[in-house]
Parts: C-alpha cells; structure tokens; sequence
C-alpha cells in the first residue's frame, strides 16, 4: 500500500473543520468557524456551536473531499475528534462521520483531539525524532507531554492546575473590554508595552510549590494579581495603561511555559520540543521559546498558525499515524468523550 489516506473531521468546539491527508502531504484543508457569533456572549455558546456544526459539517466535508479530487470511497479511512470537547459539538461531528464511514465502507478512528494538536506538526516538520516533548496550549488545555509514540502512547508530564493559558488571557481581555477570543488583542497590546511594568506572579515556579510541581502551570494566580491591579487603577479613577498591562502578562505567561517545557526536554533527555494549540499563535510566546529554544540547544517546531488553531488536517494526520501504526480502527459503537484523558490516543 502506497502514503495511507485518511479525511480527518473536526467538531470539538466552535471550528467546523475536515482535510485530507495523505502521507505527510496535506491535500485539502477546509474550515467553518462559528467564532463571530459567539463574540456578543464573551464565550463560546455551545448550543450556537452545536447548531453551526450540524449546519456546516456536509458542506465542509463535501469541500474538503471535491478540494483533493477524490469522493469518499477514494479515502482509506476516517478519522474524527471524540473528545475532549464539548459534547453537543463532539456529538455531530462523530454521527456525521459514522454515518459516512458505514456508507462507504470506511474504517473509522475516534482520536483524541489533544494529541492531533501534536500529530499535525509532521506536516511541516516531518517525522518525530526520537523522544520528543511537546507543549499543547489552548483555550482550554495547559499540558506538557512526553511523547513516546504518537499512535500509541504520550505521557503526560505536566498540566495546568487552574486556568489554561488561553483562558487567563482570555478572561484579563474581558476585563480590559476586548471582544472574545482576547488572546490576539492582548497579543497584539504586549507589543506595544512595557513588559517589566507590572509585577505578574509567575505561578509554581519558585518555593516549596515549585520543587513539588516542576512540570505543572497555574495561571489563576496571574490572572487575579492582573485583575486586581487593574481594578485598583479603575477604583481611583487612574487610566489603565492596557499596552503595560498586555505586555507585562504576556511576557510572564510566555517566560513559565517557555522555562518549565525546555526545563521537562533536558529532563527526559529530549532535543525537539512540538508547539500546538490555539496559544501557540501567540508571538511573545514564539519568540521567547525561539530564542530559549536557541540558547539550550532544543529545536522547536512551532507550526504555521493555521495549523496551530483547530483544523481538520490535525485529525487526519493522527489519522495517517494510526493507519501506519497498524492499529485497528474504532469499534464502530464508540462514544463521544467530552473529558478524554490525554493518554488516550484513540478509542
Ligand atoms: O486551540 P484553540 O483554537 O481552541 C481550544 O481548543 O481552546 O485555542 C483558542 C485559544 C483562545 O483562548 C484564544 O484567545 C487563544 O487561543 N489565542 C491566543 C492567540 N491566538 C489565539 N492567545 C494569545 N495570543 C494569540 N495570538
Ligand atoms: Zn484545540
């Protein structure tokens, strides 16, 4: 059999998304976002997310297919995202591609979003060297893995034991008044400030909770000192300097998750770090793991930023790892799993 390939569908949160993949070659990538109609709300609504994938998972999947030329009996299997996600959201992305999977006659793989965050990077980068770390930020995960084999077995080393990175920008950009998603707002202020201008609390880095959890992020602490100063500024009728503001937590946001992934690479003996995730768009965190990655001798591979946000070509290429891998598609009665832990790869 020549490159396996696989249509890779993607409904976790409020991205629509399906691609083909074959071999390590991304032949279509199509995606529908809802992201616009939650923006009012502050947050993603998930029954407006729901609504917007059922709406657009055939013309999606239709576009991605018609895109690589092919129709669904071209592919040699399906892959789809069964968790983590929300429900609702997970719950038509997995019928619709059940129901295309038993049509066709197709196997189907329920994968674990979290680890397509880190399969995807093959389309750039290539294969995975030996014993590579990755780093996956998003708006909902904080998570340093240890990835052993992609297709079958990732370790976790560290997580987040509040907020996820994405989320304390998220909430500090509500506060400051930016429209959700806050994350490229404040990324876009961070240029523009003073980094060093505001103390910023760098969570589970030093003392007794440091040496206890050297892998393990805490974002709650950050985004509460940032809140109150901001508050404080607002209370004495003072104006907020929002670009020192976005530029001071950014840069210890970026300056722990940078310091605690290259720190877990030297621990287990690992020369390439994998960026994923919707933060990883983030430039105060690029450049810092660029420049840190340069000093310690670590190569990180740091996707383009249509990879690093949700798509369906990350799912068809854990798709194409599983396939290669030999691993035996989903039993076709599996479940959604909104809280899938991420030591499983697939189900
Ligand atoms: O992975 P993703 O697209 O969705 C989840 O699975 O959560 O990540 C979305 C998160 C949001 O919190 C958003 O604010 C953040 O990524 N984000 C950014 C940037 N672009 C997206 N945060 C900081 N700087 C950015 N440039
Ligand atoms: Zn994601």
């Amino acid at each position: 059999m020549g490159a396996p390939v696989v249509l890779g569908i993607e409904s976790t949160c409020d991205e629509t998304a399906a691609a083909v993949v074959r071999g390590r070659e991304l032949v279509s990538n199509v995606v529908a976002s809802s992201m616009e109609e939650h923006a009012r709300y502050g947050g993603v609504i998930p029954e407006i997310a729901s609504r917007a994938h059922a709406e657009a998972f055939v013309p999606v999947v239709s576009k991605a297919l018609a895109d690589a030329d092919m129709s669904v009996a071209d592919v040699d299997a399906i892959a789809v995202s069964a968790g983590p996600g929300l429900a609702g959201c997970l719950a038509v992305g997995v019928s619709g591609a059940k129901a295309l999977a038993l049509a066709a006659d197709k196997p189907i793989y329920g994968i674990n979003h979290v680890i397509g965050h880190i399969a995807v990077t093959q389309l750039q980068f290539g294969p995975f060297p030996k014993d590579v770390m990755a780093l996956i930020v998003s708006g909902g995960h904080t998570s340093l893995l240890h990835v052993v084999d992609v297709a079958r077995h990732v370790d976790v080393v560290g997580t987040t034991l509040d907020d996820a990175a994405g989320e304390c920008f998220d909430k500090v950009a509500r506060l400051l008044g930016f429209p959700y998603p806050g994350g490229p707002h404040i990324d876009r202020h961070a240029r523009l400030g003073d980094p060093h201008a505001l103390r910023v609390p760098q969570g589970l880095t030093q003392g007794r909770a440091g040496r206890e959890h050297p892998y393990d992020f805490s974002f709650s602490g950050v985004k509460t000192a940032v809140a109150r100063w901001v508050e404080a500024r607002m209370r004495a009728d003072e104006d907020v300097p929002v670009d020192d503001v976005c530029a001071s937590l950014a840069d210890s946001v970026a300056s722990v998750l940078s310091r605690k992934a290259l720190d877990g690479c030297r621990e287990y003996g690992s020369k390439t770090l994998i960026v994923g995730g919707g933060f990883s768009a983030n430039s105060q965190l690029r450049e810092r793991l660029a420049a840190d990655g340069a000093s310690r001798g670590i190569e990180v591979r740091i996707p383009r930023i249509a990879l690093c946000t949700d798509n369906g070509a990350m799912v068809a290429m854990l798709g194409v790892n599983l396939v290669e891998a030999g691993i035996r598609p989903s039993d076709p009665g599996f479940g959604i799993d909104s809280a899938m832990p991420l030591t499983t790869v697939s189900v």
